[in-house]
Formats: structure tokens, sequence, C-alpha cells
């Protein structure tokens, strides 16, 4: 079974609060959303295998440590998703960025894909699918079928990357990815009759871009 990981880390806290905050502005909110994406892969990626290379000094011949391992890949579940991206690139600059569009089919209620993009060696990266916001866990498995079941990905070399999480999206996702990973700054205490989470922050996407 995979891990349920709170990154209960003080910066992120801290940052957390502020972006629940109603009267935090469209331009702190995008900038914090940024700022928590890049701490929380900056801790999840404590892990990365690290290989030993010769780098010549002012001074001396020594041997030091290198990232070693899969190349890295950021898959934003549009829109909000995209509100985590640069953040993260920041830090791992020399990821590859997919895309990943979904939207409900009003008759069905399932959520379809209307757009995707990924790196041509999608299977061999180790990926971070990202969105603020883990409610029912629709889109989470729809995101992860597109890559798991249309594009052969192995779901161990996928992490989920939230900001909030809603106990019945974390369950809905364990269930159908036992093997992906859900890493999250905060889990709330439940989603309302409308799908949001509670306590939350409201429409994660609304408040990076300024929509409504
Ligand atoms: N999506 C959001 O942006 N907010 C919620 O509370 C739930 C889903």
């Amino acid at each position: 079974m995979s891990k349920v990981v709170v990154v209960d880390h003080p910066l992120i806290q801290h940052k957390l609060t502020m972006i629940r905050d109603k009267n935090t502005s469209t331009k702190q909110f995008r900038e914090l959303t940024n700022e928590i994406g890049m701490l929380m892969v900056y801790d999840i990626t404590r892990d990365l295998p690290l290989k030993d290379v010769e780098v010549e000094t002012p001074l001396v011949k020594t041997t030091q440590k290198q990232l070693a391992g899969k190349k890295m890949a950021v898959i934003p579940i549009l829109r909000a998703g995209l509100g985590m991206v640069d953040g993260i690139i920041d830090l791992v600059p020399a990821a590859r960025i997919g895309h990943v569009g979904l939207y409900r089919d009003e008759e069905t209620l399932e959520a379809v894909e209307y757009f995707a993009k990924f790196p041509q060696d999608i299977q061999e990266r180790r990926l971070f699918v990202v969105d603020p916001m883990l409610a029912t866990g629709g889109s989470a498995i729809a995101a992860l079928d597109a890559l798991v079941k249309k594009r052969d990905v192995n779901p161990e070399n996928i992490t989920f990357v939230c900001l909030v999480a809603a106990p019945e999206g974390v369950e809905a996702l364990q269930e159908a990815y036992p093997d992906v990973d859900i890493y999250t700054a905060a889990l709330d205490e439940k989603l309302n009759e409308s799908g949001y989470i509670v306590p939350g922050l409201g429409d994660a996407g609304d408040r990076i871009f300024g929509t409504k």
C-alpha cells in the first residue's frame, strides 16, 4: 500500500495558513502556491539516489556526489496544477513538464481527458503529478489513468503532490492506485455537499488565476 505523507514542515504550514486566508491577494496566493510546491518537492526528493563523481576544485581533485537515477517530470493537472509548476521547476530545472486536462461529462459525471501532452520518454521518468486540491479524487484518478492505463507508465514511478487533501479523495486515490504515494501539506476534515474541501481554501484555480 502507498504512503500518505502530510509534509508538516513549519515553513509549509505557515504558508498554507496564509493561502487559506480569504483575504490573501491573487498575487500572494500565486507566489505562495509556488513556494509550497517547491518546499514539498524539496522534502519528497530527499531519497533521490546519488552517485560519486570526480570534480576538480581550484585546489584539488575530489570525489563528490551527483544526482543519479531517473530523470524527473512534473505533470500538472489543468488548470490549478499549473500554480505549483514554476516553484518546482526552480528546484529541479532539468525536469520536463507534461500536461493533462480533464473535464467532467455532465451525464456520466466521469472525468474525460481533453488534453494530454507528455515527454516522449515518460515511462522512464520519475513523475510528480500535481494538483493543489485532492477533493473527490476524480481528477487525480483520471490523470493517473491517462499515464498508467493509456501510456503504460509504472504507477511506482508516480508521486501525487497536493496542498490540501480531503479524506474522501485520499481513500479513492489509494483504492484506485495503491502504488502511488500521496504527499499533501494538509489532510482536512471533509468535503461539503458542493464538493469543496472544508476548511480548505476555496477554489484553488480561481484563486491562482484571479477568476470567479
Ligand atoms: N477544488 C478546489 O479548487 N477546491 C476545493 O475545495 C475542492 C476542489
